[in-house]
């Protein structure tokens, strides 16, 4: 599967190179993802808030006045990494002392949340802290920030940070590329017992349909093509719509279908209790929504389910995916999976195997359980020891990757449509998505960068499918315009 869509677990450095500010004595911000889309949508906000208080982006931390470390802690894991890249940048720090250069360094994101003050107790070189909830504030925290002084920011704050938040111009969004991440919906009232992410991320809130269309409108305009609607919990999304009253997620996919020049619709992450009827009409309805579901199910045991408080069962789980795949039948579904969960037993590992089988996933993400300190599962006894946990991860690994390789050697000789989305490594040559998030390269020229072109599939290797384009294709544009018409004649046709 594709790093973009990967929950919790990586890295992105997204300030790019080619960005300069104009302005000799601007300052520059260096901002590192380590989590989710979320995290990655989070971290083009706060360098597009810190743009008006005179910060240009780069992607070198060691010229930068102001890193900032966007964390996930999500695992165990992925909560370390924290400290060992703060170490990093205080080797940086220190040489840009030396030169009589201050350097700040900000940790943001859901380590910040969860460990607040503990972080500078731990890493001295830390200046601020800045929970998921309190970004917005940042431009004001660093002026007030005084020599040798140190801010720590958790409190979730009484006000809206979508208000506060600066949009980012025109530039930004094109140099970011066609596909965009925006969020809609933000926390989880679920509380499963394995997760820190209604600790991290706070209560369920959802952002009004309005602001959301402007926002997706915004992008479009600047070239956006492609948009990811994220939440925790994307499809609890219940936002004001225009007449005041709570909008379903299916709704607000219907809404900005209207967007002009957005031709692609997708979202993540969802929960099976909260696919509603709207939102499977919206599958069918909708030429624009692609037809690819990420879907967390975590185990096939319902003793597991039941343990983890996901409040549905196997059953309820295959129900929803028949009555999306009836309403779209070229849908494809991806899953997140966690093994080892306290008390799991081989039989119920099996049962996720067998649940794997059946559905028949088109690729998931496969997680060791990791206790998280402050959830209920990281106090129950039967905690699975480390050396089972890794041989069942590798098992599902090897079955999943089985899936994703049959599902991908079924489009060799198809036609798909594909987002040109930027330019490949081979001179004139361009890499692109088809609508399940396959990467395609194929010979095109620069200027149908940002178009939805059908391409034949000629080959299809590891981690991406080769291809060339149908038809000869002239205007960047055009073609996508007409895209939603050809995938509604095609949908079901090719399945
Ligand atoms: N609904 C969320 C889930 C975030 S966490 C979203 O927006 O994506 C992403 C995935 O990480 C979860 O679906 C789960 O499979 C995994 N995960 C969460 N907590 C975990 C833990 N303590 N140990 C291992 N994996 C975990
Ligand atoms: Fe975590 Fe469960 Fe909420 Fe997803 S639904 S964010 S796994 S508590
Ligand atoms: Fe990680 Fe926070 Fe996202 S814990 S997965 S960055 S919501």
């Amino acid at each position: 599967m594709d790093d973009r869509d990967k929950p919790g677990h990586d890295e992105v450095t997204w300030a790019s190179h080619r960005y300069r500010n104009s302005m000799t004595t601007a300052r520059k911000v260096h901002v590192k993802s380590f989590g989710c889309q979320m995290n990655v949508y989070d971290s083009q906000r706060m360098a597009d808030t810190l743009a008006p208080a005179g910060y240009a982006e780069t992607a070198h931390a060691e010229e930068a006045d102001l890193v900032i470390l966007n964390t996930c802690h999500i695992r165990e894991k992925a909560a370390d990494k924290v400290y060992s890249e703060i170490g990093r940048i205080r080797v940086m720090k220190e040489e840009a002392a030396r030169q009589g250069r201050r350097m700040l360094i900000a940790v943001a994101g859901c380590v910040a949340q969860a460990e607040g003050e503990e972080i500078i107790r731990r890493a001295g070189a830390v200046d601020l802290v800045v929970g998921s909830q309190n970004y917005h504030r940042l431009p004001e925290m660093i002026a007030r920030l005084k020599e040798g002084e140190r801010i720590v920011d958790t409190e979730f704050p009484v006000e809206d940070k979508f208000d506060a938040l600066a949009p980012p111009a025109p530039e930004a969004i094109a140099r970011r590329g066609v596909s965009a991440f925006v969020t809609v919906q933000e926390g989880c009232d679920k509380f499963c017992t394995f997760c820190v992410v209604p600790y991290t991320r706070g209560a369920e809130i959802s952002r009004p349909v309005a602001r959301i269309v402007a926002e997706v409108a915004r992008l479009a305009q600047a070239g956006v093509r492609e948009v990811t609607l994220i939440g925790q919990n994307v499809n609890a999304y219940h936002g004001a719509d225009l007449d005041g009253a709570p909008a379903t997620l299916g709704r607000l996919l219907r809404r900005l279908a209207q967007v002009p020049g957005i031709a692609r619709l997708r979202y993540t992450t969802s929960h099976p209790n909260d696919v509603d009827d709207e939102l499977i009409a919206a599958h069918g309805d909708l030429p624009a929504l692609m037809p690819y579901v990420h879907l967390p199910v975590q185990s096939g045991a319902d003793r597991i389910l039941a343990a983890m408080n996901r409040r549905h069962t196997r059953a309820h789980y295959r129900d929803v995916v028949a009555r999306l795949r009836a309403a779209r039948p070229d849908l494809a579904f991806t899953s997140d999976f966690i093994v080892g969960f306290p008390g799991e037993t081989e039989a119920d590992f099996r049962a996720t195997l067998s649940l794997v089988e059946e559905v028949g996933f088109a690729g998931a993400y496969t997680f060791a359980y990791s206790p998280r300190p402050g959830t209920p599962a990281a106090d129950l006894e039967d905690q699975v020891p480390a050396e089972e946990k890794s041989e069942r991860l590798q098992r599902l690994q090897a079955l999943i990757t089985r899936l994703w390789r049959g599902f991908n050697a079924g489009f060799a000789g198809r036609t798909v449509d594909v987002l040109l989305e930027k330019p490949g490594r081979l001179p004139g040559q361009l890499v692109g998505r088809t609508p399940y998030l396959q990467t395609v390269q194929v010979m095109a020229a620069p200027g149908l960068i940002g178009s939805v072109v059908p391409v034949a599939v000629t080959g299809v290797g590891t981690n991406t499918l080769f291809g060339e384009l149908t038809q000869e294709i002239h205007a960047a544009r055009a073609p996508a315009l007409s895209f939603p018409e050809r995938v509604k004649d095609r949908a079901g046709a090719e399945n």
